[in-house]
């Protein structure tokens, strides 16, 4: 039975574990050995492999860094839907929104957007309700998904939590062969800028944002990384800026530089700017 697939051994596992963390900053217990396993193995079979310490070789050969990334996207979770966690949404339009200094242009963050729904569902609200220039910039390390995003089509089946309101104003059904999806129309996918970047690397070119959406994503960080990139985060915010992470994540323990609003929304203190 030559055919058969072997799990990686312990030591082969804890190379890429540290492999896809210095990568991704994604930390992969040991209890997470058959996730692995299970989400690698057609890499091993495309590339002729039979085990996963010859695929680890191939993988951190600087020969083959489209290879790794692949590795590294079938890594990331990706699971996500129009406008998760709706308290963060209401928190936008009912409090957030009607105060928000007007002089510049409004700069939204989705820094770990996935396919674009995130994106798009703050698109769709600053489209229906704030009457100023804004932008919004929306980046995940898996290129795959930020071409997904970019395209904006979605099966009809992942848009429930789409209002029947802003279906009517911002998607378009499909037809023909695109019978089951729906598309986000043009003007709304031309004010979100996808681009793939990496939460692990130099954060000083993208400039300030008024607004960060960080959410479930640092529950696949252990808390060194996640504190790192929360100095990087209170980095790229406008004094007083927000942060939004997901009802599952905390800042509490990991950093002293904002202060709670609601459940799962920080501002910056403004002491931070002073240095
Ligand atoms: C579960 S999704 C969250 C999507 C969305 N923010 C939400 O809450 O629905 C997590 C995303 O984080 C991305 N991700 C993981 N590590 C990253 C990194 N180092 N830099 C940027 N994105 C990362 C993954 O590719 C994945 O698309």
């Amino acid at each position: 039975m030559d055919d058969v697939l072997l799990p990686p051994s312990d030591e082969t596992f804890i190379l890429f574990q540290a492999l896809i963390q210095s990568q991704t900053g994604i930390f992969l217990p040991l209890h997470k050995k058959s996730l692995l396993q299970n989400r690698l193995a057609k890499r091993l079979l495309a590339r002729g492999l039979s085990s996963f310490d010859d695929y680890y070789q191939m993988v951190s050969s600087r020969l083959e860094k489209r290879e790794l990334q692949q590795a590294l996207e079938l890594i990331t979770t990706n699971e996500t839907y129009f406008f998760r966690e709706p308290a963060h949404f209401e928190y936008l339009k009912q409090s957030l929104l009607p105060g928000v200094p007007t002089g510049r242009p409004l700069r939204i963050w989705s820094a770990a957007a996935s396919t674009g729904e995130e994106a798009y569902s703050i698109a769709m609200l600053l489209a229906s309700c704030f009457y100023h220039p804004w932008e919004i910039f929306a980046s995940d390390v898996n290129e795959t998904v930020i071409q997904q995003a970019k395209k904006g089509i979605y099966l009809n089946q992942r848009t429930s939590g789409i209002s029947a309101e802003f279906l009517e104003k911002y998607c378009r059904k499909g037809v023909a062969e695109f019978e089951g999806f729906l598309r986000i129309i043009p003007e709304l996918r031309g004010r979100v800028n996808f681009e793939s970047f990496n939460l692990m690397g130099s954060v000083s070119s993208l400039g300030k944002f008024n607004i960060i959406f960080l959410r479930n994503v640092m529950i696949y960080f252990d808390k060194d990384t996640q504190r790192k990139l929360l100095r990087k985060i209170a980095k790229c915010l406008e004094p007083n800026g927000w942060l939004f992470v997901s009802h599952s994540e905390s800042l509490h323990g990991v950093t002293d530089d904002f202060y709670l609003v609601r459940p799962s929304i920080y501002r910056l203190k403004a002491y931070q700017h002073e240095h």
